[in-house]
């Protein structure tokens, strides 16, 4: 059944929240910023940004509240789970509903759950930015990312994009994914064994940006590739390619315009998954390569081993750099979000089939992520809410992690009967009344029966 969606301000909780036209404006604003860092305190005096910092950090945290200070505005934190009222239990949209209101002007979460800033934003009168969710997304990490490389290359359109380690659990990368997938950057991904890509970040790069993944070769590359990292090339810029063959090419990499290196996210693996020895670890020597005679080191930081000291002086490392713009880059989001400079480009149509559309879950279907804050314990009543991403095919996602679910019944929120998703019956429930099910005992378990002449309409 539909959702309530009450009107919101705009909030950044998905990086595709902003659209590309958005981001370059952005860029623009934070050249400006940047040329005089000082000179910007009229322009958000009296407004109070809080940081509720439910997971660690250090630059995130302090870029966002020192580009405030900068700005002119005051800041309020809790920088430190045990010292707020969610130690005590208290929901996260009870916290935001005081603290995105009376108390601040905007809000910037981080939290150990995947969809939590989307619930955030949801329960807050202000606008939310996303610090980091789960394993989900750190969208402003991605504009920090995003504006140093076209800095540093002067487009981002084309560029060959190499995103290495914990890929799986970086939420930098996938952001920064969705985001060069839109730009027209191509991607090669270099996984640590068994911590490859989400299957849903893919499905949706597929879906949403048509990128195309083909198994690739990257040569060699000392302490990066090994002989049991799959290597594939994420591509939308040749759309058409992989129709011409029935078995998939590999794509030889020649060039890298930029290397990405993340941490083991061990925080949030389940078991002891990442060997130290056998984790990618770029070096001086890694950097030899012909390939990378171009190339920019990137890194979100915090770095452990995978950037070995050597190469800070090298100047092709950049990852201080993409730290330091995160100040002039957040200056101008925030900027924006309080309403003090104006965009003109056109904001993202996000949704593919209905601008917003949700389905409240009705005690039906069930986010599959674990992880997901719809199924953590103590998250406070988070109503399982879910987008309708392909009609023909039940295809639905969380509206707060993504995580995509194909649903096989369908029932009518007003009859309390369900059909198979594949019965002509099913297109004719009206999508306010429609609520799906990916078992026919989970649609028991909400009360719903089977329809008994098969047509559930209306
Ligand atoms: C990242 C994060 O928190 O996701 N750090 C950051 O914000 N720059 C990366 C990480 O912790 O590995």
């Amino acid at each position: 059944m539909l959702a309530a969606m009450p009107s919101a301000p705009r909030s950044l909780v998905s990086i595709e929240d902003l659209s590309v036209g958005e981001i370059l404006e952005l860029f623009r604003h934070a050249e400006e910023f940047g040329a005089d860092l000082t000179a910007w305190t009229h322009l958000c005096r009296g407004a109070i940004m809080a940081t509720l910092f439910l997971e660690p950090s250090t630059r995130t945290r302090l870029s966002f509240e020192a580009a405030m200070h900068r700005l002119g505005g005051g800041v309020i934190t809790v920088s430190d789970a045990s010292s707020s009222s969610q130690a005590k239990g208290e929901s996260l949209a009870d916290t935001v509903r005081v603290v995105g209101g009376p108390y601040a002007d905007i809000v910037v979460i981080r939290h150990p759950d995947d969809g939590a800033a989307r619930v955030a934003a949801r329960y807050a009168r202000v606008p939310v930015i996303n610090g980091g969710d789960g394993a989900h997304e750190h969208p402003t990490q991605t504009l920090c990312d995003l504006y140093t490389l076209w800095k540093e290359k002067g487009r981002l359109e084309g560029l060959d994009v190499v995103l290495c380690g914990d890929l799986r659990h970086s939420r930098t990368v996938h952001s920064f994914a969705y985001a060069l997938a839109r730009f027209r950057a191509n991607i090669v991904t270099i996984p640590y064994p068994g911590l490859e890509m989400p299957q849903y970040v893919l499905d949706r790069l597929r879906r949403e940006f048509g990128v195309q993944a083909i198994a690739a070769s990257v040569g060699e590359l000392p302490g990066l590739a090994g002989k049991e990292n799959s290597v594939a090339y994420l591509t939308a810029s040749r759309p058409h390619q992989l129709a011409l063959f029935t078995q998939p090419t590999i794509e030889q990499v020649q060039h890298i315009d930029a290397i990405y290196m993340t941490r083991a996210q061990r925080e949030r693996h389940a078991g002891d998954e990442v060997r130290r020895e056998n984790y990618p670890r770029l070096s001086g020597e890694s950097l030899r390569s012909a390939m990378f005679k171009d190339a920019r080191v990137m890194h979100p930081l915090p770095r452990l081993d995978e950037i070995s000291h050597e190469v800070d002086d090298d100047p092709r490392a950049v990852y201080f750099r993409q730290a330091e713009l995160g100040v002039p880059i957040r200056m101008a989001l925030m900027a924006f979000l309080l309403g003090q400079i104006r965009l003109d480009a056109e904001p993202p149509a996000r949704f593919a089939v209905q601008p917003g559309l949700s389905f409240d879950a009705h005690g039906g279907l069930r986010c599959r992520n674990e992880r997901c804050i719809t199924n953590r314990e103590g998250s406070g009543p988070v109503v399982r809410d879910f987008r309708l991403v392909e009609e023909a095919t039940a295809l639905l996602a969380c509206a707060y992690c993504d995580k995509e679910v194909r649903a096989a019944f369908v029932g009518n929120a007003q009859t309390k009967e369900y059909v198979p998703v594949s019965v002509p019956a099913a297109a004719r429930i009206d999508l306010e009344h429609r609520v799906y099910f990916v078992s026919e005992e989970q649609a028991a378990t909400a009360a719903y029966r089977p329809a008994a002449t098969g047509d559930v309409a209306r």
